[in-house]
């Protein structure tokens, strides 16, 4: 086959090959195609692996059986299913050779052209080398067939990949033995029909410009008349003087929010945002990037801690997506707040533009109005990105101008040389800082999509009146960031816990605050909110329920 159209007409998907052997030329060809591919700023990222151990294509394909299961469950419709677990959609075991396409994220480390809007060029790039790999076997009369229903952090272990290298999936290469009556198996066998024409659109004019920074508003102090009065109700109740503590402290805090004597907690939610850090390019984590996206479907499939607790409690949740290096499904129960793929590594540039920075505060506070609408006046604020511990003690140190060593912990189990290395990459790039010294600069320069939406979102739920929980060290730093643009917010918040990590308690004491808990917690997702709140709750049943001295008719001395 000779003419370009024809080629691209008829390559395939392909899950059905012969036994025929692949000639070696015919292979070296092919990748010299992928090779030919353009790549992002010519990173020349994409890295290939071959495989004919029967042995390892067992095991692939045991990966691939394992979530095909997963798969085929997605559907309830029982009909689609049957016709989904009909399907062929690999040929690991038959086809002679596996190939595994890769890009190497590590060329993030230095300055790379085109990938400001999003790492994910490097990605694109290597998908441009596959479409080459695809066309020259076509025109030499082979085929590939893509799978990529594996777990991909398994496949990438069961290959010994290392951590910077990402495959786009595992190919299967050999000699087709059908061409699907030259259409795509898919449609042959009527599972779906191929659009005829691609889909196009002119744009013909701009649909938004962009907004100027909003202002914190500065919230109004809460009313000092109803302290009295509540801490009279208090001192009533048929106890020693201050005996109920901490809990004494928390109803009065939460009579004063609501400016009530007769506090009630209604449809308590707990939010978590989740984000990507460029920062986790260049291994300060112990997991990789795309570990945020696996948690975000986990906390939609009810699997987190985060959901138990919540489901424990009677706590409504509430998954954002602030800015996951991934593409959700449109139908996934979750708030779809993307401000990008995920921020730019600050070792290199600022994470996000003033533009993108202010996104985060006006979508933020958009989430926590939409809450407070359905009637919620409790807001647990959670966070999830492979990462943010990063960002956070970068902030952290920026904020309350102490070293970084003060300021870095292990976050998700970083120890010994990984942490040294953590924290030298992150005084790097706080050396490397050469921006203007004002606050917004700097946000924007080290920030994290969900740290500045919860940054933004607290600021609302004070101006709506909402109690605010807050949990770990990330969530923590957001309240910081509120704290700076108006301190009123403190009147509101309630600090669930104090995190393992590092940082956390300095925080605490630099706001001169007393956490709930001390439970040794460092997961995030808002689990310290979700497992303080029975105590919370306790505070308000107290003060609501409790007999006085005068209705028990019990004698104060
Ligand atoms: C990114 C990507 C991932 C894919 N993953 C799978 C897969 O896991 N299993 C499968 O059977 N087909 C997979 N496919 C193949 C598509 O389903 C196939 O290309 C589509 O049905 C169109 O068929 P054609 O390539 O023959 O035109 C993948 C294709 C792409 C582009």
């Amino acid at each position: 086959m000779s003419n370009l159209d024809d080629i691209i007409k008829s390559r395939r998907d392909t899950r059905h090959f012969t036994n025929d052997a692949i000639p070696d030329e015919v292979i070296q060809r092919a990748l010299q195609a992928g090779h030919y591919a353009p790549s992002v700023g010519l990173t020349d990222a994409t890295k290939y692996y071959l495989i004919k151990s029967t042995e390892i294509k067992k095991a692939v394909k045991e990966l691939f059986l394992d979530y095909d299961i997963k798969a085929s469950n997605l559907t309830d419709d029982e009909l689609q299913k049957v016709q989904y677990k009909a399907l062929k959609l690999e040929a690991i075991e038959e086809a002679p050779l596996g190939l595994v396409i890769c890009y190497d994220r590590s060329v993030l480390n230095n300055f790379t052209i085109g990938t400001v809007g999003s790492n994910e060029a490097v990605k694109f790039s290597a998908v441009c080398a596959a479409q080459n790999i695809w066309l020259s076997l076509t025109e030499q009369g082979y085929s590939m067939g893509w799978v990529s229903i594996l777990n991909y952090y398994q496949f990438k272990q069961l290959l010994g990949l290392p951590e910077n290298i990402e495959p786009l999936g595992y190919f299967c290469v050999g000699k087709p033995a059908t061409n699907y009556g030259n259409q795509p198996m898919l449609q042959q066998l009527n599972w779906k029909q191929k659009t005829e024409k691609p889909c196009v659109e002119e744009i013909l004019v701009p649909v938004s410009a962009p907004k100027s920074l909003r202002e914190a508003k500065q919230s109004q102090s809460s009313d000092s008349t109803i302290s009295e009065a509540l801490q009279q109700k208090i001192d009533n109740k048929t106890k020693p003087t201050g005996s109920l503590g901490v809990l004494e402290i928390l109803a009065k805090q939460i009579g004063m929010v609501f400016q009530s004597l007769e506090p009630k907690i209604t449809k308590p939610n707990i939010v978590v945002f989740a984000a990507d850090h460029g920062i986790s390019n260049h291994g300060v984590s112990a997991y990789p990037q795309d570990v945020t996206r696996q948690m975000v479907t986990n906390f939609l499939e009810g699997g987190a801690a985060i959901n138990v607790f919540c489901k424990q409690n009677n706590i409504d949740l509430t998954i954002v997506d602030s800015g996951v290096n991934y593409d959700f499904p449109t139908n996934a129960n979750l708030v779809s707040a993307k401000i990008a793929k995920g921020t730019q590594s600050f070792l290199q540039c600022s994470a996000m533009s003033q533009a993108e920075l202010e996104l985060c505060f006006e979508k933020g506070a958009a989430i926590v109005n939409s809450i407070f609408e359905t009637g919620c006046n409790c807001i647990g604020f959670g966070e999830m990105g492979i990462g943010n511990t990063s960002t956070a003690s970068v902030l952290m140190s920026v904020l309350l101008e102490l070293p970084i060593e003060d300021c870095v912990g292990k976050g998700t189990g970083v120890v010994d040389e990984k942490l040294i290395q953590k924290q030298n990459i992150l005084k790097k790039a706080l050396d490397n800082y050469s921006g203007p010294n004002d606050l917004q600069s700097k946000l924007a320069y080290f920030g994290g999509f969900e740290i500045m939406q919860m940054a933004g979102g607290m600021l609302q739920a004070k101006q709506n009146n909402m109690l605010i929980l807050v949990d770990g060290f990330i969530c923590t730093v957001a309240f910081l960031i509120a704290y700076k643009m108006d301190p009123s917010v403190k009147e509101n918040a309630i600090f669930c816990h104090s995190s393992a990590e590092k940082g956390h308690q300095t925080i605490l004491n630099h706001l001169n605050v007393q956490p709930l808990l001390q439970l040794d917690l460092r997961l995030g997702e808002g689990t310290g909110c979700a497992v303080a709140f029975p105590i919370i709750q306790s505070a308000v049943c107290f003060l609501n329920e409790m007999a006085s001295f005068e209705t028990a008719g019990v004698s104060r001395s």
